[in-house]
């Protein structure tokens, strides 16, 4: 696996396989690498001809400069598992070759898909520097494919509508959340969970299966369904940030459970932020 640090050095390195028309698949993280992000690159893996994962702490998407200092940082841990996982170039940019000086331009999606849930309570600022650095990680690496995880389900929909939107030459996949065997949601926040905290932390799993079970039995009342998810959660000594019930793909609020419908959750356990989600399907599998 190559490292590089440069925009000219990645369009180096991906020359010759886009002459030959080889396809380049690309995971977009901030490194902290962990099972969520590796069944990214190991999806890459098997329908690229070339994998590239970029790892780059975004500062400007953190509201929070205390989160954006505790974010875990280990460039050599994650080139490891990046290499485990089969992938060829890991693009690691500066934060000054990603915002030079006088760097002036931001890439914005509008409307309820950025306003809502994340957007509605980390800012509109938070989706603009997610938006305005993906644009730019797909403008450097020019990749065919990009992979995003359904965990960040908002996220995951705010890129599709940019794409679209931009007409960028690119594939978004949307691939599965990976969990802990107990059910809680990989994230690169976890490891700051004590021991009483990763026990609380549960709590959001287990809101989203009271919604599940609830809709399973027949519940169609999208407020009935969030109330029971919302103790669920209470019932862990976690208070939710937001327990939503919107229409999966363009998050408009649902009152009655009629079609796929994105049950997400977020909340601070101890000093962490956590989020996860899942869909519902009252009309069974999709
Ligand atoms: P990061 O949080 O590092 O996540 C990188 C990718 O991994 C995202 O697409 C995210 O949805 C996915 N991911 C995280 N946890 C996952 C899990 N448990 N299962 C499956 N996929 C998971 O998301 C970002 O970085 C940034 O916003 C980024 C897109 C890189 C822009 O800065």
């Amino acid at each position: 696996m190559n490292v590089v640090r440069t925009v000219a050095d990645v369009r180096e390195a991906l020359g010759p396989a886009r002459r030959a028309q080889r396809s380049i698949g690309l995971v977009p993280t901030m490194g902290a690498l962990h099972e969520g992000h590796l069944s990214l690159v190991r999806a890459a893996r098997e329908h690229n001809d070339v994998v590239v994962v970029s790892l780059f702490v975004n500062p400007a998407q953190f509201e929070d400069a205390g989160d954006l200092a505790a974010y875990p940082r280990d460039e050599q841990r994650d080139a490891v598992l990046a290499a485990d996982a089969g992938t060829d170039l890991l693009f690691v940019p500066t934060r000054d070759e990603v915002y030079p000086p006088g760097f002036a331009t931001t890439v914005s999606v509008g409307g309820v898909l950025t306003a809502t849930l994340e957007g509605a309570q980390r800012g509109t600022t938070h989706f603009d520097a997610v938006t305005t650095v993906v644009t730019k990680l797909l403008n450097m690496v020019s990749p065919d494919v990009a992979y995003f995880g359904q965990k960040d389900a908002q996220q995951a929909l705010v890129v599709r509508r940019l794409v679209a939107d931009l007409n960028l030459p690119v594939r978004i996949c949307v691939w599965p959340t990976i969990r802990e065997p107990d059910g809680l949601a990989r994230s690169s926040r976890n490891a700051r969970l004590n021991a009483d905290e990763r026990e609380r932390a549960l709590a959001l799993r287990s809101a989203l299966d009271a919604a599940q079970r609830a809709v399973t039995a027949g519940e169609r009342d999208a407020d009935a369904v969030g109330l029971t998810a919302r103790a669920a959660m209470i019932s862990f000594g976690v208070e939710p940030e937001y327990v939503a019930l919107v229409a999966a793909g363009s998050l408009a609020p649902v009152a009655r459970i009629e079609t796929d419908t994105l049950v997400a959750v977020a909340a601070r356990v101890g000093a962490t932020r956590l989020i996860d989600n899942t869909i519902l399907h009252p009309n069974g599998r999709p």
